[in-house]
């Protein structure tokens, strides 16, 4: 492979103008070589009861003026559609931990009001319960990702939670939920067993954690065997939550106890959280930054890459057959809190390099495919790296969320390798990969090449070599905007869309030119 390129054609031509360096990289990608699935499921959603990402982001209620199907927002369910959303994490997070799904069910006038004190101590009305968390994921058609209660709950509560969502049998719980107007069973695809329980979720040691996993996990259980037939409910433990030490004594514990597990508990999944922050408590401006700020962002962001790789180690030695899935059910970009909103609520704008983290993010995980089938981005709506922000009736599109509509063609593609020299871009004492690549064969067999270009400031020429597909055509889109903290604004909802882009074929490779600082999906015809 000839290493990256660098061209100052234009300066010799023309002395006036400034040099122009176009950067060239090639990408050499055969299709014979596939590799693991691309889970779907690594494009999952996660949405807190915290701030506005529930109660304004989802739910509105029957009676707003905001148009809405029994209380869940029109609008936001239309554009999460688009998403192809395989599942949500739901009702936390911290909050998780001491939610108690009695206050959550049953006539909406004579629902328990609770406080939230994980996210500011604001009341918690329990509108938004089991109901009508599932009836938006019917209407949006993604599967249920349910985090019991670990920390401040019971066994028994959690499994008659999961009795009343799940049996079919005239039981007194099956009887209430359909007095509460669900007759027919819910299906849970997922159960987390805790969450963050080494911290928010109970302070737990690797060990105190362990025996109450083996526990949750015997008797939390789907009661309806006619569901289990077709899909078995996956359980995901509690699992670390970055590089450090005891992260990974974690993480050799939990899955050291289930080398030797008995049939009498088991797991599918281990949790991992890691947020890109810089530095704690979080304090990186997510709107109005210069290219600096971007550089280290993205920095931090690709130390995701180690982080999966050293936990995946550790599981392949007690797990060679990969039967347990590393699940990153929290991740994203975290911020300091917008000036003027409240801190509780992590209130953050979503810029081009939003984006640019989350194809970045994205694509680890697709080059984990084999051992990372699951990963939830923090978070759906108005918290945290949201898709979407709302003002009351108003909604905009963020740039990640037009990553995720554009990575759709990835969901359960297979993984085929890319070979690259991806160049270098530095900004001070930070220097990146210029280029990020993956590519994906679909369903019908269709190829998709991703392809995300770092630097700022130089377009990238990329040449592609393809091995076992002769391409007539390549097009597909391209997101990228004026600058890197470039944002969609409810007055300006169209800075940062994507736009059309195709590539030439030249002498049978493909070769296109990639704006700078940005992510582009093509298909290649054939
Ligand atoms: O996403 C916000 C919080 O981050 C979650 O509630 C918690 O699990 C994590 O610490």
């Amino acid at each position: 492979m000839r290493p990256l390129l660098v061209s100052f054609a234009l300066a010799s031509m023309a002395l006036t103008a400034p040099a122009v360096a176009t950067v060239k990289v090639e990408l050499s990608v055969d299709v014979s070589k596939t590799g693991s699935k691309i889970d779907r499921n690594i494009f999952g959603q996660f949405a807190e009861h915290l701030g506005h990402g529930v109660y304004e982001g989802i739910w509105v209620g029957p009676d707003s003026k905001i148009p809405n199907t029994r209380g869940i927002r029109t609008d936001v369910v239309t554009a999460l559609k688009a998403l192809k959303v395989p599942n949500v994490r739901w009702p936390g997070g911290c909050f998780a931990d001491e939610y108690h799904w009695r206050k959550g069910i049953g006539p909406a006038d004579r629902r328990v009001v609770s406080l939230n004190p994980n996210w500011g101590g604001v009341t918690e009305p329990n509108t938004f319960g089991t109901h009508e968390f599932l009836d938006f994921l019917d209407q949006i058609g993604a599967d249920a990702y349910i985090s019991v209660n670990v920390g401040s709950g019971t066994p028994q509560e959690a499994a008659e939670w999961l009795e009343y969502m799940t049996t079919a049998q005239p039981t007194t719980l099956a009887k209430e939920r359909a007095t509460n107007g669900h007759p027919a069973p819910y299906k849970v695809a997922y159960l987390g067993i805790g969450n963050e329980s080494w911290d928010c979720g109970g302070n737990m040691t690797p060990d105190y954690y362990l025996s109450q996993l083996k526990v949750y996990s015997r008797f939390v259980r789907n009661f309806n065997p006619a569901q289990q037939d077709k899909q078995q409910m996956l359980k995901i433990a509690v699992g670390p939550g970055g590089g450090e030490p005891r992260w990974t004594e974690w993480t050799e514990t939990i899955m050291k106890a289930y080398q030797h597990h008995q049939w009498s508990w088991d797991i599918n999944g281990l949790s991992m959280h890691s947020y890109t922050v810089g530095q704690w408590p979080p304090s990186f401006a997510s709107a109005n930054f210069g290219e600096t700020e971007y550089s280290q962002i993205l920095k931090f962001t690709l130390a995701m890459e180690d982080l999966v790789s050293k936990h995946s180690v550790i599981m392949d030695k007690y797990d060679p057959e990969k039967k347990v899935a590393l699940v990153v059910d929290e991740w994203g970009a975290w911020y300091a809190p917008l000036p003027g909103s409240n801190p509780a609520f992590l209130v953050q704008q979503n810029s081009l390099r939003d984006a640019i983290l989350a194809s970045l993010n994205l694509n680890i995980f697709a080059r984990h495919a084999d051992r990372v089938r699951g990963a939830n981005i923090a978070q759906m709506i108005n918290v945290l790296q949201a898709m979407i922000l709302t003002d009351k009736e108003r909604m905009v599109l963020t740039p990640t969320y037009y990553v995720f509509k554009m990575y759709v063609p990835f969901q359960d593609a297979t993984f085929v390798p890319v070979a690259l020299d991806a160049g270098t871009y530095t900004r001070g004492d930070i220097t990146l990969p210029c280029v990020d690549a993956i590519a994906g064969k679909d369903t019908a067999g269709k190829l998709w090449l991703e392809i995300t270009d770092l630097d700022p400031n130089e377009p990238v020429e990329i040449e592609v070599s393809l091995a076992g597909i002769r391409a007539k055509s390549a097009s597909g889109h391209t997101l990228t905007a004026p600058k890197v903290d470039s944002v969609n604004t409810f007055d300006a909802p169209n800075t940062v869309v994507p736009k059309p882009i195709s590539a030439t074929v030249q002498g049978g490779k493909l070769v296109l030119k990639l704006e700078p600082k940005s992510v582009t999906v093509i298909s290649v015809e054939q």
